[in-house]
């Protein structure tokens, strides 16, 4: 038990690393709710790179050739990596890995949207590559600085990587603007389809978005939805042009006057249609991760079985 006062300087000296913009590292007073916002922000960041792997590893084995396997096994590999250093960054907040998969598996945590969605054609890699995870670049340069340390240093990291599959899947998109006619339709019908789920990437408009201002207080946010919004339209129009594709939105145009991009307004029926799991493979999605799972239980089982007799093994010695 700690008395009031305890609690009041531990409050203190908690709102002082946050205005001194330090680090909250693990075993650091915090409040309640700050722990609450992580565990739950954390666990679906790393819930979407697990589920995320989804849609990519659908073309693995329909890769056009040898190479872009290669790239796109490591690129879902990475994902997985990603996913398992946020799983242990939420860890330290005192949730357990089984919680967190069982609360993904049964329907009752929640990922981003944007897997939802299924993808038909191998263009889908580049504009996936490109506008997926250039959106999430977007979203995740800043929370490398964000107040609780395993987060912001998982983040340093995966930032590194999201650099390298969004140039993977620019690239993809080069490749095909270069090909024949049927190679550009196809590049462009996919950006088609991924330009507005992108966009719906970084959340609600900021009046709608009731979560941010306490999250901005704590210095875990340090961007509003529609800063980074901005900023992604902003990284995307000179790569557009260097491609040669066309963004879907006729509305987008810079506005001199205002200092930002004027758009077209997006749909937010759709984006909580999707939300509330009636996206176009919301099903698929939860049906693919808990097969995985179930089907990996053997795996488990051996390595925790292996882990003890490592370990009765080591104390013999000792
Ligand atoms: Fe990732
Ligand atoms: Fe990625």
């Amino acid at each position: 038990m700690t008395s009031p006062t305890e609690d009041t300087r531990a409050q203190e000296r908690f709102d002082a690393l946050i205005a001194a913009d330090s680090r909250i590292e693990p075993r650091d007073w915090m409040p309640d709710a700050y722990r609450r916002t992580l565990v739950r922000q954390i666990s679906q960041h790393g819930h979407s790179e697990i589920i995320g792997m989804q849609p990519e590893g659908n073309w693995i084995t329909r890769a056009p050739s040898l190479k872009r396997k290669a790239i796109l096994m490591a690129k879902v590999q990475d994902e997985a990596g990603h996913g398992l250093y946020l799983y242990s960054a939420a860890q330290t907040l005192g949730i357990t890995r089984e919680e967190m998969t069982q609360q993904l598996i049964e329907g009752r945590a929640k990922y981003s949207s944007i897997f939802n969605y299924p993808t038909p054609s191998w263009a889908d890699m580049g504009a996936i590559g490109w506008l997926v995870d250039g959106a999430a670049i977007c979203n995740q340069v800043p929370l490398c600085r964000a107040s609780y340390g395993p987060y912001a240093r998982a983040m340093v990291r995966i930032c590194k990587e999201e650099s390298f599959h969004q140039r993977q899947g620019f690239e993809i998109l080069l490749t095909l603007m270069r090909g024949t006619r049927a190679q550009q339709a196809m590049a462009q019908e996919s950006v088609d389809r991924w330009y507005w789920p992108s966009l719906m990437m970084f959340g609600p408009p900021d009046e709608h978005s009731p979560n941010s201002a306490q999250s901005t207080a704590w210095k875990i946010k340090r961007f509003s939805n529609d800063e980074l919004r901005q900023r992604f339209v902003g990284m995307l129009v000179p790569q557009a042009a260097a491609l040669g594709v066309t963004l879907p939105d006729p509305e987008l145009r810079w506005n001199e006057a205002e200092g930002r991009w004027d758009m077209s307004e997006i749909d937010w029926t759709e984006f909580r249609e999707v939300l509330a799991g009636r996206g176009p493979m919301n099903a698929e999605r939860l049906r693919a991760r808990r097969a995985a799972h179930e089907d990996g239980a053997w795996v488990r089982e051996a390595a925790a079985a292996y882990a003890q007799k490592r370990s009765a093994a080591e104390a013999v010695a000792a």
